[in-house]
């Protein structure tokens, strides 16, 4: 990479929750992103999916970016088991070309990870710590890891991430976008209250994100979380007080009554040395988290009529 600023960068999954604030971390920092989507066009957006090897190849020998940074992935476990032959060729082989192009074109390449490549038995996890993924997404996760890093040990940076907060560009992605909507559609959502996660927010990460691209001395594997953990019941709860919702808008649940909970790990949390010691980026906390979420535009009207208490929530424009 020839400067550290006004890079040209080819990002994938730039709809997404991360890659949209990717997207406009990068615009901040002046680098210029060429962006693309399965098929939405937020931002912008190009379609092209990762399963088309030969688009991919094409599209990236004419643009040839200086990096590209790849957000894109099926993120939901239920979809991978839903269609986990599609969701290999877009979270494992997908990840591969983009890393075997970026190599190609000596491009700096970023690639994001997960978690859930962790059973949840020994948090908090080094990215030394073996993995032993409990679902298909995980295992394809982590599959995705050895095979990139098998690509180069160069130039290349996974940052494994833990679960998201944040502003989804469509309102749909995110943990509070997901609670609002299940109050809207009367099937309030149950969450676990010993189901331990360190939540991280996609503006947080994108600024990590960035930061690595920006220091090609940063190569391998690295974890990166928010600076707290807490259970996904009392972040449903911090949520439901932002939005002026009473607390009997989730149920509380566990993990044990949950019918497949062979395949959810229970705790997951990140040792955040070496790399919080190497970036300026801090990990935000839970309320630096809360503070940031928006009702989407399109539950306005609905959470006036029907928010417990709906003058709680002020939305900043
Ligand atoms: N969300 C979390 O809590 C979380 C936690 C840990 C790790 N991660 C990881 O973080 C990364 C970003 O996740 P996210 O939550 O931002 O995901 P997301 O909101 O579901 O966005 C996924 C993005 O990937 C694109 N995409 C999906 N299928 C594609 C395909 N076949 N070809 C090309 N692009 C495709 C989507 O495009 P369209 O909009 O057009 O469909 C979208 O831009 C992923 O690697 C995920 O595994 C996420």
């Amino acid at each position: 990479m020839s400067s550290l600023s006004g890079v040209k960068v080819a990002l994938f999954g730039s709809s997404g929750l991360l890659g949209d604030a990717v997207s406009r971390a990068l615009a901040k920092r002046h680098h210029k992103s060429m962006r693309y989507s399965k098929q939405s066009t937020f931002g912008g957006a190009q379609a092209l999916c990762l399963s088309n090897q030969e688009g991919l190849t094409r599209e990236l020998l004419d643009t040839w970016p200086d990096a590209i940074i790849n957000c894109a992935a099926i993120s939901s476990p239920d979809t991978v088991i839903k269609d986990s032959s599609f969701s290999r060729k877009i979270n494992i082989e997908g990840a591969v070309k983009l890393a075997e192009i970026a190599s190609h074109l000596s491009a700096r390449f970023i690639h994001v990870s997960t978690d859930m490549v962790f059973d949840g038995t020994s948090s908090p996890y080094r990215s030394t710590d073996i993995p032993n993924p409990l679902n298909e997404y995980g295992s394809q996760k982590l599959e995705a890891e050895k095979k990139v890093l098998a690509v180069t040990d160069e130039n290349l940076a996974i940052l494994r991430i833990t679960l998201l907060n944040g502003n989804s560009p469509y309102g749909k992605r995110s943990p509070h976008e997901k609670i609002l909507r299940s109050i809207q559609n009367g099937n309030p959502l149950t969450l676990f209250d010993d189901e331990m996660r360190q939540p991280c927010s996609s503006e947080n990460v994108a600024s990590a994100v960035v930061e690595l691209l920006e220091r090609p001395n940063l190569n391998g594997l690295f974890h990166w979380a928010g600076a707290e953990e807490i259970s996904r019941y009392e972040l449903g709860i911090r949520i439901l007080d932002r939005f002026g919702f009473s607390r009997n808008r989730i149920i509380k649940g566990a993990i044990k009554d949950y019918h497949d909970s062979d395949s959810r790990p229970q705790h997951l949390g990140f040792e955040l040395a070496p790399l919080v010691g190497k970036l300026t980026t801090n990990p935000s906390s839970v309320q630096e988290q809360i503070e940031e979420l928006l009702l989407p535009e399109d539950l306005f009207r609905w959470h006036r009529q029907n928010a417990d208490k709906p003058n709680v929530y002020i939305h900043k424009f």
